[in-house]
């Protein structure tokens, strides 16, 4: 959802600017700038991806600096043009802005600011906010930034610099991210870690409604009523290493196949399967009240909340205790019942995502304990629940999420055996799921060596413009993810559904040659979705199954068939949604579209 990146130092500007937007361009892409400030203020702008922004840098010598903002966008406000484009600047050119989210009261705004005489170039409502800290500036940019800020209602992670104080960057967030890493008199401000770690591991986060004004001295946060606060800085847990794409041509396909290792990660020190036993730190504080806890509420966006909705049959068949999955942005309006001894639980890769975070926001004040399985170390999210548990799967980059699913689906998993074997759960059933869920990694690894068969059967379908994915029981959110991952990628229309549902509609999109995919693993409803499969083949379909290892009779039916290894049911969406996984980022790279960048989309939607 945008990426912003700022820096004050001794170094060149724009070369660590123009970086740091790679390394973030992943949140938004449709456009670029960056604003230097050498003895006056200097702006750069360019539509398209940051290697459009940094050619045409190649044309200019007069970007030098020291300090300077940039910005990769995500256009909520204003078509995709150069006017549009961040850093936005004051009708007077003296203060420059970047800006992640959305102002809700920009038109109001902006009429008084007319009204005020100020003369506006962009149809952007960042452009309000710096025409407001210019309308307020007296000589402090910090205590204008400050003014601005209290009236402007929205989200916002910003940056400003002002050519009359070329020593002083302020920075402020609210409900968008932002991470202020701090070296040796230098800072790099940016949407999330991956533009700081290369130049330093020391960082601290703001929290919502604070102000940081930086220079090369230090830097001083306080809150919009300019009380001071000190934050907390803390050891970046990610290195450079963990964002190469090393040997892989796309992220996606690197994160694919970082999963068995990764999983690995998330179980380490979690799992004691001889004697059934999980443990997990992040909210053993809160132990009594999840065991004894009424009702749970499972919410998410996207694939967060396809694992939510896993969340929801693995807590009521191994915990034994009402769940219920909700989209996140329809819990948070609904006005929802939050009964004694809920616990709302918000599912999230980056832990920024608005929606999910006005849910939890929601459910808090309704009384509700509120627990986080999430990615990213430290994102909103993690600080604004009671306790939680990381997925530990390593910083996400492709928009398309991959490993994170399969990690959220494992910390749910754990979630649910560590209630059930405190409420109804015998030891030796869950010590048996425990070995088995152990085995997921190197079960995923024998999956992955049937790529090359995937991307042969990929290839078959690949012009075909309309899919099916269809799946029962857990193997129903696990056929919608497949769904969610085709389309995202490779723009073809894909739509996910329980397996049962199809005759009642959807099965008139049937026609000759189109492709179904079905997930037929072996598991309790594998009668009732080989009848099914027929009914699709018995109407020109043609069939793309999921299927167990050693299933022979799958083979007389299906067009082409996946394998899996054999595992219990609760556990098999962690290796079904693996092929559906490579068989979108083959589409997509057979459709020739840029896997990890795909078009309008962003990794992290922290606006509504
Ligand atoms: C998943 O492939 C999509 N990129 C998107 O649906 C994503 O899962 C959703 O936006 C939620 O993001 P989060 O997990 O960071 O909250
Ligand atoms: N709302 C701003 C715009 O449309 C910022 C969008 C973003 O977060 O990239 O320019």
């Amino acid at each position: 959802m945008c990426g912003i990146v700022a820096y004050i130092g001794h170094k060149p500007a724009k070369e660590l600017l123009v970086e740091g937007l790679k390394r973030m361009e992943y949140r938004g892409y449709d456009s670029a700038g960056i604003a230097v400030l050498n003895g006056g203020l200097r702006c750069i702008r360019a539509v398209g991806r940051v290697a459009v922004l940094e050619d045409k840098l190649t044309t200019v010598d007069d970007l030098e600096g020291t300090i300077g903002i940039a910005h990769t966008r995500w256009a909520t406000h204003g078509e995709v043009n150069e006017a549009n484009c961040h850093p936005q600047q004051d009708d007077k050119h003296a203060i420059a802005i970047i800006h992640n989210g959305t102002i809700e009261n920009y038109a109001t705004l902006k009429t008084y600011l007319k009204g005020r005489g100020h003369s506006f170039t962009s149809a952007t409502d960042t452009e309000v906010m710096v025409m407001l800290i210019s309308e307020l500036y007296q000589g402090d940019l910090e205590q204008a930034v400050r003014a601005a800020l209290k009236e402007i209602r929205g989200a916002y992670a910003i940056g400003v610099i002002c050519a009359n104080e070329p020593d002083t960057l302020v920075v402020a967030r609210k409900g968008s991210p932002l991470i202020i890493g701090v070296g040796a008199g230098e800072y790099v401000v940016a949407s999330d870690a991956s533009a700081i770690v290369a130049h330093t591991t020391q960082a601290f986060s703001l929290d919502d409604e604070q102000v940081c004004k930086i220079t090369r001295d230090g830097f001083r946060t306080s809150t919009l009523d300019n009380i001071a606060v000190t934050p907390e800085v803390r050891q970046l847990e990610i290195d450079l290493e963990q964002i190469e794409l090393g040997s892989f041509d796309t992220y996606m396909m690197k994160e694919i196949y970082e999963q068995p290792e990764r999983l690995r990660l998330t179980m380490k020190g979690r799992i004691k399967s001889r004697d059934g036993q999980i443990v997990l730190g992040g909210v053993s504080k809160f132990t009594r009240e999840l065991v004894r806890a009424r009702r749970f509420v499972l919410t998410g966006q996207g694939t967060a909340y396809h694992a939510a909705m896993l969340g929801e049959y693995l807590f009521e068949d191994l915990a034994k205790v009402p769940a219920k999955v909700e989209y996140a942005s329809e819990f948070r309006y609904r006005n929802p019942i939050i009964v004694d001894g809920t616990v709302l639980v918000a599912v999230s890769q980056s832990g920024e995502t608005a929606d999910t975070l006005a849910a939890l926001h929601e459910a808090k004040e309704r009384g509700a304990l509120t627990l986080g399985v999430v990615n990213v170390v430290g994102s909103s999210i993690t600080r604004e629940t009671d306790a939680g548990v990381y997925l530990r799967v390593g910083p996400e980059i492709g928009v398309a999420s991959t490993k994170a699913f399969t990690g959220q689906v494992a910390v749910l998993t754990m979630l649910a055996l560590y209630m059930g074997r405190r409420r109804y759960m015998s030891v030796e059933a869950c010590a048996d799921l425990l070995s088995q869920f152990e085995r997921v990694p190197e079960m995923i690894e024998k999956t992955l060596e049937q790529n090359d068969h995937i991307l042969d059967v990929t290839k078959k379908y690949v012009d075909q413009e309309n899919w099916l994915f269809l799946g029962r029981g857990y193997n129903y959110p696990a056929a919608l993810e497949g769904a969610l991952k085709l389309k995202e990628i490779s723009y073809i229309h894909a739509e996910g559904m329980p397996a049962a549902e199809m005759k009642h509609g959807p099965i008139a999109l049937i026609h000759d040659g189109m492709p179904v995919v079905f997930i037929a693993n072996q598991g309790p409803q594998y009668d009732k979705v080989m009848l099914n499969i027929e009914q699709v083949k018995s109407r020109g379909g043609r069939i793309i199954a999921v299927a167990t290892e050693g299933d022979k009779q799958i083979e007389t039916i299906a067009d082409d068939v996946f394998y899996v290894p054999h595992i219990a049911d609760p556990l098999s969406p962690l290796l079904t949604v693996v092929p559906l996984q490579l068989m979108a980022c083959h589409a997509a790279m057979l459709r020739g579209h840029d896997v990890d960048k795909p078009r309008n989309l962003a990794k992290s939607v922290t606006v509504e």
